[in-house]
């Protein structure tokens, strides 16, 4: 096993080798394989992902861009699937003290051989084309939320700031955000990401069904129900009544979630702090951070990217 795992780390390096890079805004290079740019670690995950992870036609596998709405994706859907095990009593729900990411493991995280609920739920970043083969092959569903750029880019750099000051310094937001305009941003290009996924969704509405995280925040009830329709599992009116879908929402919120214990105290296993995922989760909060400047770099890129594609943020 350790010769396999040798063997892939330095066909990992091989290929790194071959790559374009661009630096990026921490003290890394991005490498850009298949067209979206990744730091080696991660990039090391998705090679990894393609080569061993394998999808079951009961998978559920929740796809993001960084930092749009991806942590509530993962509660409402493992909360909505599992609504029947853990919702009565409330007390008990592993949501309450597991963070989301701790019960949804990212695919190209090596971790997605810990799951074992069923159906799994998987969460990605990584872009339709990159995808590892069996997701593509089998029946399994893909949840895709997306969010607007200017909020996601402010949510991910609020996000490195927390994480991460130290390697940071030196970095302007200015230089940032040229880089995320670049597309040179982790599993950018942020457009790309989120267009990919929009168009297989509107050929293949049963495959991949497209969220808003801005509609989502909206209209939470009717989004949850459409998610459970998709997935199969869809609210009865007796269970609406009941105030089950009202009390997912709830368990769900960004309110309640960052309240708890183990996500104002927790670090996930690869010791990231818990408490970075919860923010304001706020629509159009992005004007606090930029720039008029700014955001108007970023909407131009919006413009360009999203021309003649029949899509709006
Ligand atoms: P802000 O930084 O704008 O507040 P991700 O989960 O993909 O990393 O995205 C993080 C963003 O989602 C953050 O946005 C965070 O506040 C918001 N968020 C986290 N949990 C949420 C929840 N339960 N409901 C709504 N938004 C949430």
């Amino acid at each position: 096993k350790l010769l396999a795992e040798a063997k892939f780390s330095q066909e990992c390096e091989e290929l790194m080798s071959s790559l374009p890079k661009d630096r990026s805004f921490f003290a890394e290079y991005l490498y850009q394989y298949q067209g979206f740019w990744y730091p080696p670690n991660i990039l090391e995950g998705v090679l990894y992902s393609q080569k061993h992870f394998q999808a079951k036609d009961s998978d559920i596998i929740l796809v993001s861009s960084p930092k749009s709405g991806t942590t509530w994706l993962k509660a409402l859907v493992f909360a909505l699937i599992h609504r029947h095990e853990f919702l009565t009593p409330l007390e008990s729900h592993p949501l309450l003290d597991n963070n989301p990411h701790s019960l949804v493991p990212f695919i190209e995280g090596f971790q997605f051989h810990t799951q074992d609920t069923s159906p799994k739920i998987f969460s990605t970043h990584i872009p339709l084309r990159s995808l590892p083969a069996s997701i593509k092959d089998s029946s399994c569903k893909v949840v895709y939320c997306c969010r607007n750029p200017k909020d996601a880019f402010v949510s991910i750099w609020h996000f490195l700031k927390s994480l991460m000051l130290k390697e940071m310094v030196g970095c302007t937001i200015e230089e940032m955000v040229s880089g995320f305009c670049r597309g040179s941003s982790v599993y950018g290009p942020f457009w790309d990401h989120a267009l990919e996924y929009w168009k297989e969704s509107q050929e293949n509405p049963d495959k991949v069904l497209f969220v808003m995280y801005e509609e989502m925040r909206e209209q939470p009830r009717d989004w949850v129900m459409r998610i459970a329709e998709f997935l199969g599992c869809s609210f009865t009116e007796e269970e609406i009544e009941n105030g089950v879908l009202d009390s997912i929402i709830k368990l769900c919120s960004l309110e309640n979630l960052s309240k708890l214990e183990v996500n104002e105290k927790g670090k996930l296993v690869n010791g990231m702090e818990t408490k970075a995922f919860f923010r304001k989760g706020e629509i159009g909060g992005w004007s606090d951070t930029l720039t008029p400047l700014l955001a108007e770099e970023i909407d131009k890129t919006t413009e360009q990217k999203l021309f003649g594609s029949g899509f709006r943020f």
